[in-house]
């Protein structure tokens, strides 16, 4: 009777050090769990942020093949534009004349491809935010109402020679408002050939790319200033 008692003390004492070790270890680990800020909350660099808005379709990118047939060029990409940076005119009949601020026209803006009727690849507009499109594109409906004038377009850099070195990256030669969204110019069936890239995969597109700097572009022999 009295070894009987002795081993179940033994046994309390053991469940309740068992109790007691259990909830103090849980107490320990529940502050390894301290709540991390909310990642909306760290800053975004609204320019850089567009720089990866497209990166998930990037391997869809680098795996579509070419179609010589229906390809764009930086010609045909300026011309339904007033001067570099305007907003294209809309060169196709749009279905609905007030339609506004819906997805009519992001259901083929969006992602692009192939539209039969129009006998082209649809180009991915780099701003699916600006839902209300027609505020700033609009068709083309006459082509003779304003008198001559001595207006020119501005000439751009173009492709091809923005690169310090051979096999360097080029700089970018345009500006990067409203062109955060790098690879909905830059890949797929609807970008002009020139410009189309052969690396949509590098995500991180001004790693390497920077905007060019004619600010610098006066660069004489070096000197260092002396010390008065
Ligand atoms: C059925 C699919 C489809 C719909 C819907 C559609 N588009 Fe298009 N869009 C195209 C295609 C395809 C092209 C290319 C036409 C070409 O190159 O001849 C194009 C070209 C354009 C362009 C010229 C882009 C450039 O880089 O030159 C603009 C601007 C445009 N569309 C705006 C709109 C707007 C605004 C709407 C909604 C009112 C709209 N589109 C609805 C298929 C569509
Ligand atoms: C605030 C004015 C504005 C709104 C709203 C707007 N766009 Fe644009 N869009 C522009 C400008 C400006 C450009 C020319 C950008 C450039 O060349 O730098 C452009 C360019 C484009 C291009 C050509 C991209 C390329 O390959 O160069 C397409 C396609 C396009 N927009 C479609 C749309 C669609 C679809 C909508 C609605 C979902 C829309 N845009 C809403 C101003 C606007
Ligand atoms: C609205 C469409 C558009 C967007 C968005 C855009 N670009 Fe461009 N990019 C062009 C065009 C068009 C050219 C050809 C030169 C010109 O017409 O200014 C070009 C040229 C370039 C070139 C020079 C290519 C060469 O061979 O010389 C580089 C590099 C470049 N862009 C990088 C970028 C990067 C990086 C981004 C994203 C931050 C970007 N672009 C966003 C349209 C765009
Ligand atoms: C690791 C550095 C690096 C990154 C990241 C990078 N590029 Fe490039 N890019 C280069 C180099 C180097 C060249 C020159 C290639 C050559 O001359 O063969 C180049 C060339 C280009 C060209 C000229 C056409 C071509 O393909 O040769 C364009 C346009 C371009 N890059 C756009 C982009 C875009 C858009 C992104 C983001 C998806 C990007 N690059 C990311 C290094 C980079």
């Amino acid at each position: 009777m009295k070894r009987l008692g002795i081993i179940s003390l033994f046994v309390i004492l053991f469940v309740a050090f068992i109790a007691v070790w259990n909830y103090s270890y849980q107490m320990g680990s529940e502050e390894a769990y301290v709540p991390l800020e909310p990642a909306q909350e760290s800053i975004i660099i609204p320019t850089e942020y567009g720089v990866f808005q497209r990166s998930q379709h990037a391997l869809d990118y680098e795996n579509m093949p070419f179609d010589y047939e229906h390809q764009r060029s930086l010609e045909t990409y300026y011309k339904n534009r007033a001067f570099p940076g305007a907003p294209p005119t809309i060169p196709h009949v749009v279905a609905d004349e007030r339609n506004m601020g819906d997805n009519s026209c992001l259901k083929c803006h969006e992602n692009g491809g192939f539209v039969e009727k129009f006998n082209a690849y649809t180009p991915v507009t780099p701003h699916p935010q600006l839902t209300n499109c027609r505020q700033c594109h609009v068709p083309e409906l006459t082509s003779g109402e304003f008198k001559p004038n001595s207006f020119v377009k501005k000439q751009v850099l173009g492709a091809g020679n923005n690169n310090a070195l051979l096999g360097s990256p080029p700089v970018i030669p345009h500006q990067l408002q409203l062109r955060e969204n790098c690879l909905a110019c830059h890949a797929g069936p609807s970008a002009p050939v020139e410009i189309r890239v052969s690396h949509p995969e590098r995500t991180n597109c001004r790693q390497c790319h920077v905007p060019s700097d004619t600010k610098v572009q006066e660069i004489k022999s070096f000197t260092r200033n002396k010390k008065e």
